[in-house]
C-alpha cells in the first residue's frame, strides 16, 4: 500500500519546508509525486523522473541545498548479454531504465542529471556517481566539462564476482566511484580520523574490497543492482557530519536511505521505478525506522 503524503509540517527542527511546496506537477514523463514521508527522520521518497524533479527543487532552492549527492545511475549494459548468477546463464538485462540510447544520448543524459546536481549542492558539497565502464567515463568527462573538482576514484572490489562465461575476458570484479566537489572552490568534508581509525590507524586508500548486499539487506526482495549498505556507509561516514542533507537521484531500493537514517542524516530519493520505492525502498525504510 502506498503512503500518499504531502507533508504539512516543517521538518522537525530544520529550516526547510522544502518539501511541502516543490511539488511540481505530473507531466507527461514524470508522476512528479512524494510518496512517502518521514518528518521525524527526515526521509523523503518521490516517484519521479529525476530530472523533473530536480528542476523543481532547483526553482525553490536555486543556490543549493544538499550537503551530498550519491548517484548510482543507469549503467546502460541492458543490451542483451550474459553473466553468470548461483551457477547459471542468465541475461545481464536490468529493465528498460537500463538501455543505451547510443554514446552520445547517454553522454548528453549525464551532462543533464549531473548538471542539476551540481546546482543542488552547497558549496561545499560533493557528489559521489558509482558505475561500470560502460558509463563511468562518460561520467567523470561531464564532471570536469561542469567544472567539478574532482577528489577522488575509488576502485570497489568485489570478492568472488561471477566468473566470465565467455572466457574471453578477466572477469569483471571492479565497479568505479568518483568522488567530485561542486566546483574547483569547494572546500569539502573528509573525515580523515575517522577513516585511519576505520583502517587500523593508517590511511585508508582508494581501494575497498567490500561484499556484495548480504541476505538480510534482501529480505524484500533484490533491486538488480543493489549496492552493499556498507559501501554506502563508508561513503557517507567519510564525507558528511551530523544531520546533513543527502540525495540520491537515482535511488532504487533505497540503499543510501538506508545509510543515511543510520547515521543520523536526512535522505531526499528519487525514483522513476513505483515498483522499486514500493516493493524495496519504504519497506526497507520502515523496517529500518521500526528497529530505532
Ligand atoms: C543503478 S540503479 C540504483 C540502485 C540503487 N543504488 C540501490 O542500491 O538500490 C538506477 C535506478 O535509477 C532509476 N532510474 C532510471 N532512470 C531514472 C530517471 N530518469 N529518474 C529517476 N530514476 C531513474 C531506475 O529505476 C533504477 O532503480
Amino acid at each position: 500500500m502506498l503512503e500518499y503524503s504531502l507533508v504539512e509540517e516543517k521538518i522537525h527542527t530544520h529550516e526547510f519546508d522544502l518539501f511541502q511546496s516543490i511539488i511540481a506537477s505530473p507531466s507527461q514523463t514524470s508522476f512528479n509525486r512524494l510518496i512517502y514521508t518521514d518528518t521525524q527522520n527526515c526521509v523523503y521518497l518521490y516517484h519521479a523522473n529525476c530530472l523533473e524533479l530536480m528542476d523543481a527543487i532547483i526553482k525553490k532552492y536555486p543556490k543549493g541545498c544538499f550537503d551530498m549527492i550519491f548517484a548510482d545511475p543507469p549503467y546502460f549494459l541492458s543490451n542483451g548479454g550474459i553473466t553468470c548468477k548461483n551457477g547459471k546463464m542468465v541475461s545481464v538485462n536490468k529493465g528498460d531504465w537500463d538501455k543505451s540510447q547510443g554514446i552520445e544520448l547517454n553522454h548528453q543524459f549525464n551532462l543533464e542529471w549531473l548538471r542539476r546536481c551540481q546546482v543542488l549542492l552547497k558549496k561545499d558539497g560533493t557528489i559521489w556517481v558509482s558505475g561500470t565502464y560502460h558509463v563511468i567515463h562518460s561520467i567523470g568527462f561531464a564532471m570536469q566539462q561542469l567544472g567539478m573538482k574532482m577528489l577522488n576514484e575509488i576502485t570497489w572490489l568485489k570478492p568472488n564476482p561471477p566468473p566470465n562465461l565467455s572466457c574471453r575476458y578477466f572477469t569483471h570484479s571492479t565497479e568505479t566511484i568518483l568522488w567530485a566537489a561542486k566546483n574547483e572552490k569547494s572546500k569539502h568534508i573528509f573525515n580523515y580520523d575517522l577513516m585511519c581509525n576505520e583502517n587500523e590507524g593508517k590511511q585508508m586508500k582508494s581501494v575497498w574490497v567490500i561484499k556484495p548486499p548480504t541476505r538480510n539487506e534482501k529480505l524484500h526482495g533484490k533491486h538488480p543492482t543493489q549496492k552493499p549498505v556498507e559501501l554506502l556507509d563508508r561513503i557517507i561516514r567519510a564525507s558528511t557530519k551530523k544531520d546533513d542533507l543527502i540525495l540520491d537521484p537515482f535511488c532504487g531500493s533505497a540503499t543510501t536511505g538506508i545509510a543515511a537514517l543510520k547515521n543520523g542524516l536526512r535522505f531526499i530519493g528519487i525514483d522513476s521505478n513505483i515498483e522499486y520505492l514500493d516493493k524495496l525502498a519504504i519497506p526497507r525504510i520502515k523496517e529500518l525506522n521500526n528497529k530505532f
